[in-house]
């Protein structure tokens, strides 16, 4: 195991009926901006339930923050921050309300001229303004860690961000949001929270048995409530798990003295980027391929977690490897995800090499948990993906 240092302080209320529970936590002398996302939380019954948990305090609402949150909404909601003299910001949604949050926390302070630097130049954050959420969409976990990805379309750029000065002060998980969220939402987090998992797991055997056993845990746990929570959102069970083991799959804990990969983040974020496609569906599209193209460098974990995971058996490590990896298709598949980039886009041509060329034009660092990967490897993983 490698040497580690953790701290996380996002205090977590979690269980039914805790957004009352809100009141509590906010200073009584703050000026609080309210953020949320395209209205979900007018039809859910979420909205009331926080606005009479925030009565008597000063607030002001800023609502529109769309999927994949757009730096130019963001824009015109750190102004009004900054003319109101704001001093606590509340998202009230999903990974992209409370990132647009956390890139607000950050610029409100900012003392740059062009807070668009935050992302380009990848300036970490060590204070932010003080924020906390209430979550309506497990998938992120955003609502226990310190990143955060923001879009800005007129660039065509997906970009991320964070810092020690970026973790919620709190969140609020009350499970019984996950009634209202479409399948296709549902799908989108658990295919989300599941690659966060695979991302801080398959890279090579350190030693860390405990936060292997986590992960695989998650892994299970996601399999186990998928089918149930897709069937039937009102199941408070199957919530529960799938609402805890998004938050845990991204919090701090499973990463911890282990290496960690996010390749295949990173090329995915360019996918949503180019062509709009959902976060989750572009890990689903470049995983498959991403673990083919690696298999030499990945197979003792691929095997390790196609036998503890998914009960394979028979075979070689490599073979244990493959077949590990079919497994993951067929879920995401029974999850209606579909994992190739051509059917989502007839205009995918040229995508690799596009891809390959922005991560040289932003200077090229290597990707994967060895940092070897080059934007020939890229090319070829996209490619594969095809
Ligand atoms: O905008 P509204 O109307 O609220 O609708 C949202 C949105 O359309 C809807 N929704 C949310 N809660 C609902 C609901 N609908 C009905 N009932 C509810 N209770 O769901 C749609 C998607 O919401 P969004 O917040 O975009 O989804 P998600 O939580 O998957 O967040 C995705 C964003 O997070 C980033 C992604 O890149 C993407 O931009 N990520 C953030 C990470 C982090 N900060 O740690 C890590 C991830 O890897 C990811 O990159
Ligand atoms: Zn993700």
């Amino acid at each position: 195991m490698k040497n580690f240092e953790f701290k996380n302080p996002t205090k977590i209320i979690f269980g039914k009926d805790t957004i009352p529970k809100l009141t509590k936590q906010l200073p009584t002398e703050a000026k609080i901006m309210m953020l949320y996302g395209g209205g979900s939380i007018k039809r859910n019954g979420v909205y009331e339930q926080v606005k009479s948990a925030l009565e008597g305090f000063e607030v002001i609402e800023f609502g529109g923050i769309p999927a994949n949150p757009e730096y130019d909404i963001l824009m015109d909601a750190l102004k009004i921050i900054k003319e109101e003299k704001v001093t606590f910001l509340l998202a009230v949604g999903g990974g992209s309300v409370i990132d647009g949050v956390k890139f607000l926390s950050a610029a409100a302070l900012y003392e740059g001229d062009e807070p668009w630097d935050i992302l380009a130049k990848s300036i970490r954050t060590y204070k932010g303004m003080p924020f906390g959420t209430v979550l309506t969409l497990p998938a992120t976990g955003s609502e226990m860690n310190s990143g955060s990805v923001i879009t800005r379309h007129s660039l065509k750029e997906k970009r991320t961000m964070g810092g020690p000065g970026l973790f919620p002060q709190f969140s609020i998980l009350d499970p019984q949001v996950v009634h209202s969220i479409p399948k296709r939402q549902l799908a989108n987090g658990i295919v989300d929270a599941y690659t966060h998992v695979l991302e801080q797991y398959m890279t090579y055997p350190a030693g860390a048995f405990l936060q292997d056993r986590i992960a695989e845990g998650i892994l299970q746990t996601l399999i186990e409530i998928a089918p149930r929570i897709i069937a039937d959102p009102t199941d408070y069970e199957a919530a529960s798990n799938f609402m805890w083991s998004c938050t845990m799959a991204l919090n701090g804990l499973i990463q911890l003295g282990v290496p960690t990969d996010w390749a295949v983040h990173m090329m995915g974020h360019e996918l949503t980027a180019l062509y709009g496609i959902d976060h989750a569906r572009t890990l689903a599209i470049i995983a498959p391929s991403h673990y083919r193209y690696n298999l030499e460098a990945k197979k003792e974990k691929l095997a390790q977690y196609g036998e503890r995971v998914w009960n394979i058996s028979e075979g070689t490590i490599e073979e244990k490897a493959k077949a590990a990896i079919v497994k993951t298709e067929e879920f995401l598949h029974s999850l209606d995800i579909k994992t190739t980039l051509k059917e989502y886009t007839e205009d995918y041509e040229g995508t690799a090499e596009t891809i390959a060329q922005r991560f040289v034009d932003r200077g090229w660092k290597g990707l994967g948990e060895h940092r070897t990967l080059a934007p020939e490897d890229v090319e070829k993983i996209v490619k594969m993906s095809y």
